[in-house]
């Protein structure tokens, strides 16, 4: 079943007390505001995620996500955090293979694998990430550079181990940048990803796979982004800092 995901990917921001007040306003406005079918994903800085735990109701549409986890169990690797970890917190998700990481932290695709394989184990559900840069856009096979993303970090799953993984296109000229790709440029791409799944797994697998789109997703552009039939909600950054901007992008996917 195709679910529709708004996550909201915080980076590194937000003291606790900011933290908690913002938890705690997102919780309130969805509670009071959303009715339809969509579930909600809050990822935080992990620091603060068995704190904010307290502030989000059992059994809700909102769950907490990770916005990283290494590719072992545990061992000498400071300053990480582990699946096994996540899973003992009963957080659900983890965000991996953000452009920021593959970037700042040279995260390679076999290492996303790895990164994907260890989550699944722990039962957590990858939010995998995938996106081309801005000259690749303007000057090469953009389509086929974010295909051998999921070919070299996801294609080695079952189908079964496939059917956990959302998938969250993210153009990296797009993120942060207030340039948010237009809605044909992302359900073009949507489409594309799609169907390269589903040459890999079938169409069955492919229908029910969620693909978000991330990059200067907003309160102004969501519902036209959303309307987009391979569109299955978002991955935002600076809007889901603000409760009321992040609520109504929320709503805007129900
Ligand atoms: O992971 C989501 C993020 O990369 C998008 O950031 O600020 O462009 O919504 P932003």
């Amino acid at each position: 079943m195709r679910k529709l995901i708004v996550a909201g990917n915080w980076k590194m921001n937000k003291t606790l007390d900011e933290a908690v007040a913002l938890v705690s306003e997102v919780v309130n406005m969805i509670n009071d505001e959303v009715t339809g079918n969509v579930d909600v994903v809050l990822c935080p800085p992990s620091v603060y995620l068995s704190v904010l735990k307290q502030y989000i109701p059992a059994g809700g549409r909102i769950s907490l996500g990770a916005q990283n986890c290494h590719e072992k169990a545990s061992g000498a690797y400071t300053g990480e955090i582990s699946a096994p970890m996540l899973q003992s917190l009963s957080v659900p998700y983890v965000i991996l293979g953000h452009s920021e990481r593959r970037q700042y932290f040279n995260e390679t695709n076999e290492q996303l694998a790895a990164k994907v394989n260890i989550a699944l184990e722990n039962g957590l559900t990858p939010i995998f990430c995938c996106g081309e840069s801005l000259d690749l856009r303007e000057n090469g096979d953009y389509v086929g550079f974010v295909k051998d993303q999921l070919t070299a970090s996801l294609f080695h799953l079952s189908a079964e181990q496939f059917a956990n993984v959302v998938i969250a296109y993210e153009p990296i000229w797009a993120i942060g940048t207030g340039l948010t790709a237009s809605s044909a440029q992302a359900q073009d791409m949507h489409f594309e990803l799609r169907q390269h799944i589903a040459g890999q797994y079938g169409d069955e697998v492919a229908q029910n796979t969620t693909i978000l789109y991330g990059g200067s997703a907003n309160a102004a552009n969501a519902a036209e982004l959303f309307a987009q039939p391979d569109v299955d909600g978002g991955l935002i950054g600076g809007a889901s800092l603000k409760s009321r901007d992040f609520t109504t992008v929320v709503k805007a996917r129900q």
